[in-house]
């Protein structure tokens, strides 16, 4: 049974261009594999922690040396982590917020890039420990951040979100871009207008499939 691992970070709920995307693509896919399971996680209504010093001490401690205290530092890491692991498939939904991802979403991969779990320097090189994982990025922003623009230097999302998913060893990633969303706000154009491309584009890697 193929699990996804749907993740949503915009504090914005319906309103949210990248909620509403990224629920197009669990529709989908729910479509493409009936007996399949979703597992959601909603960081915006998270209360992750940021990663403290005995938090660290923990996690570069072996896992038979730690105390009780260090392992329940570690407990909602381990259960991210967890949730990881069991799923074949990621779907993200990602506001950009000032160039970036949102600080909810930098806690929750402080909390799942971890040593020994999600990567190991054990062979000498970096090598990420997440294999065989697919993930697929909807990122909304404000401005249009296409590699032809002279904005794009200013998009820290996806070159982010490449770097740190390739390092835990997820390297299948695919982005869809909503980029231009401030028309919305500026009542320039209609919801349904803008989001249809990007619907479109979501059925069509399920039709592709
Ligand atoms: C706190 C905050 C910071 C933002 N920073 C940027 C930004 O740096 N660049 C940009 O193009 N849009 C920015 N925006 C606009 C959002 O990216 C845009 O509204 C997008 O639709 C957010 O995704 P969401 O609708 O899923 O929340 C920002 C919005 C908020 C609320």
């Amino acid at each position: 049974m193929p699990t996804l691992l749907h993740i949503d970070s915009s504090p914005l709920g319906e309103a949210s261009v990248s909620r509403q995307l990224s629920a197009e693509f669990v529709a989908n896919w729910k479509k493409a594999n009936p007996n399949g399971k979703v597992v959601t996680r909603d960081l915006s209504t998270a209360t992750l922690q940021p990663i403290n010093g005995e938090w660290v001490g923990a996690a570069y401690s072996p896992e038979e040396a730690r105390t009780p205290a260090q392992r329940a530092a570690l407990a909602t890491s381990d259960a991210l982590i967890a949730e990881l692991e069991a799923a074949d498939e990621y779907v993200l939904g990602v506001p950009m917020h000032n160039f970036g991802i949102p600080s909810v979403l930098k806690l929750w991969i402080d909390l799942v890039a971890r040593v020994g779990k999600t990567f190991s320097y054990a062979g000498g090189a970096p090598e990420g420990l997440l294999k065989g994982k697919k993930a697929t990025f909807v990122v909304a922003s404000g401005g249009v951040y296409d590699a032809a623009s002279a904005a794009a230097a200013f998009n820290f999302v996806e070159p982010y979100l490449r770097a740190v998913f390739g390092f835990v060893g997820v390297t299948e990633v695919k982005f869809i871009n909503a980029g231009g969303a401030a028309a919305l706000n500026y009542g320039k154009v209609d919801r349904k207008t803008f989001l249809q491309p990007h619907v479109e584009s979501i059925r069509a890697q399920f039709k592709a499939a």
